[in-house]
């Protein structure tokens, strides 16, 4: 049973549903609410308290695509977790491609490397007990519709994982779109090394589909906002995507339901919407366990 968890990027979108959905299970006393704006994560713990009727809400400041102050939270945290959400993610702001002082570009830390620096920090000090999930998505293996291309790795290896890491791999391109599911690929193969090398805690991916009522596309470029929003209303009235309710839940399941094993990424078994289903079963690239850690050796050569 989960008593206390971590969400990061809470204070908006699916990390904010998911906070609420939580709150609700039976168990829960404590959920951290894991935000970069501090203003930002008080209205969400109040607006949560307020909705669920809950006093179980903790503000915890982070900013994901800084390790120093993934490294900071995590020493403030006073005791361990049961579950940690790895949800922070996205398009990684109007200047995704610039890089950080750690030499990835701005997508890639705020989708995966600080979630990694957060993970390898709560495993060393003992302060996650359970079960870690990270927030995939079905870009990892391209969609289609929206302009998205399935990753096209040539070796899979520590060199080739680096290049995404560091943006090469994506040459000049203006397009949040371009780099995003190459990364939440790799964020796949990451989490399944990590299961193979901590059998005790439980390690899921799991996309929550295609998700309206979020603020995923709001620092995309005018043009591609207009486009990619656009698409999903109309992929929601098609009833090809869902709501905010419905990814959030794929979430919860993932953590409170066992039966989704760990080192597994779970995405919907066609499109982006209904069951989910495992990904390596449609690309069996994703249990290729050279692959899954030449991704996590490639990562690890970025913390410092
Ligand atoms: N929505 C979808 O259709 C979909 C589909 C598949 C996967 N996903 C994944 O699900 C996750 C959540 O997506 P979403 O659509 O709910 O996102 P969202 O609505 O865009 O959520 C934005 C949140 O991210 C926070 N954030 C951004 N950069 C941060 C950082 N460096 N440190 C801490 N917090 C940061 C924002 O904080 P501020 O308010 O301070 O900016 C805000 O709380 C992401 O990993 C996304 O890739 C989403």
């Amino acid at each position: 049973m989960l008593k206390r968890i971590l969400i990061t990027c809470a204070n908006a979108g699916l990390g904010k549903e998911c906070a609420k959905q939580m709150a609700m299970q039976s168990g829960i006393e404590k959920i951290y609410l894991g935000c970069r704006n501090p203003q930002k994560a008080i209205a969400a713990q109040q607006e949560l308290q307020q909705i669920t009727g809950k006093d179980i809400f903790e503000t915890l400041l982070i900013d994901v695509s800084d390790q120093g102050s993934v490294r900071a939270a995590v020493q403030s945290l006073q005791e361990p977790i049961d579950g940690l959400v790895m949800n922070a993610g996205g398009t990684g702001g109007t200047q995704f491609h610039e890089k950080t002082a750690d030499g990835v570009t701005q997508i890639f830390a705020v989708n995966l490397l600080g979630h990694s620096t957060l993970t390898y920090e709560l495993l060393a000090a003992k302060k996650l007990t359970q079960v870690a999930l990270y927030a995939g998505s079905e870009a990892a293996r391209g969609v289609e519709p929206m302009g998205m291309k399935r990753p096209a790795l040539k070796t899979s290896s520590v060199d080739e994982f680096t290049s995404i890491a560091n943006g090469v791999f994506f040459g000049k391109t203006k397009d949040a779109t371009v780099p995003y599911g190459p990364i939440k690929y790799m964020a796949a193969l990451w989490m399944s090394s990590l299961a193979r090398q901590h059998p005790e805690i439980r390690f899921v991916t799991m996309s929550p589909g295609g998700t309206t009522g979020t603020e995923g596309f709001n620092t995309l470029s005018p043009i591609k906002q207009y486009f990619m929003k656009g698409m999903m209303q109309i992929m929601l009235l098609l009833g090809k995507v869902h709501k905010v309710e419905v990814g959030a839940k794929r979430f919860v399941d993932g953590l409170v339901n066992d039966s989704f094993k760990s080192g597994v990424f779970y995405a919907s078994r066609s499109g982006l919407t209904g069951p989910v289903m495992e990904q390596s079963q449609l690309f069996a690239d994703l249990s290729n366990e050279t692959f899954q850690d030449n991704a996590r050796e490639a990562i690890e050569g970025f913390i410092n």
